[in-house]
């Protein structure tokens, strides 16, 4: 079976001239959950457009199921970051909306929803949910169409720690028993860690590269709320926290009152 994801060299300037990331190459084999980490700005986003096909590389290639990428990504759906739903459509409206634009039947939609839990919810509308609840709804509009790749950007960043550990754990539990494969970008080690099976390090940008590749052998399933204290979880986190500890500090020095001590 062909890679889901395959980047070859894969180069982004943008029209502005600045060029965003350099050569990147990495493999996201069916089946498994790899995280994307790097300091802010560095272009985590950058490389998940790219994989979304919303933006096309200036060099190298995207292969998607061993097929060049070309246009949309439709092997794939996506979590944004910010909200995504739309205000004007019911909860149940929302969730279906993948299916929709598939051209599917939206019948998924409703079991998807009793599986976050939001069966309830599903006449209300988005103003009418907590931000953990609107996450759910959009990760059942992902999850209904059953992508063959899952694509995230720091989907849980904007929640509250405890809502957050309940979103992951989730996750985990749903990618784990419909056997999904994700590309998940954070700029929290921790949670890449905690969720992962390799971990893949950018550098700061411009011209932001891969400088640290790490395979996380921690056994599955993962109870999240004990493996962070783990000695292997820390173990992991000091050798990977080596790579990124310095492109944080670079990324920092590049704004004004953000200098590096030390
Ligand atoms: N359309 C664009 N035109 C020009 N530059 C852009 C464009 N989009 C992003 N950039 C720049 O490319 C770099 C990488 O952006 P990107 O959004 O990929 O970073 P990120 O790692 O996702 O950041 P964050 O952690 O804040 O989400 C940034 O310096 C950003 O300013
Ligand atoms: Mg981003």
């Amino acid at each position: 079976m062909p890679a889901a994801l395959q980047f070859s060299s894969v180069s982004k300037r943008y029209d502005s001239g600045y060029e965003a990331i350099e050569g990147i190459s990495f493999t996201v084999e069916p089946r498994r959950f790899i995280s994307i980490v790097g300091p802010s700005g560095c272009g985590k986003s950058t490389v998940l457009n790219l994989a979304a096909g919303l933006l096309t590389a200036s060099a190298g290639r995207v292969e998607v199921f061993g097929e060049p990428l070309a246009g949309l990504n439709r092997r794939a759906a996506y979590l944004f970051q910010q909200d995504a739903l739309l205000p004007w459509k019911s909860v149940l409206d929302n969730a279906a909306l993948g299916l929709e634009l598939r051209g599917r039947a939206p019948d998924a939609a409703q079991d998807w929803l009793r599986r976050v839990g939001l069966e309830a919810f599903s006449t209300r509308y988005p103003h009418e949910l907590s931000g953990g609840m609107r996450k759910r709804v959009a990760l059942a509009q992902c999850l209904a169409v059953q992508p063959d790749l899952l694509l995230m950007d720091e989907p849980f960043s904007a929640l509250d720690i405890h809502t957050r550990l309940r979103m992951e754990q989730e996750l985990l539990d749903w990618v784990g028993t419909a056997g999904t494969t994700v590309l998940f970008i954070t700029h929290d080690l921790e949670e890449a860690i905690a969720l992962s099976d390799e971990v893949l390090v950018l550098s700061a940008g411009p011209r932001s590269h891969l400088v640290g590749r790490y395979e996380i052998d921690l056994p599955r399933p993962r109870p999240l709320l004990d493996l962070k204290t783990e000695p292997r979880f820390a173990e992991i986190y000091r050798a990977i926290w080596h790579d990124l500890r310095g492109e944080v500090i670079r990324a920092l020095g590049d704004h004004p009152g953000g200098k590096a001590h030390g």
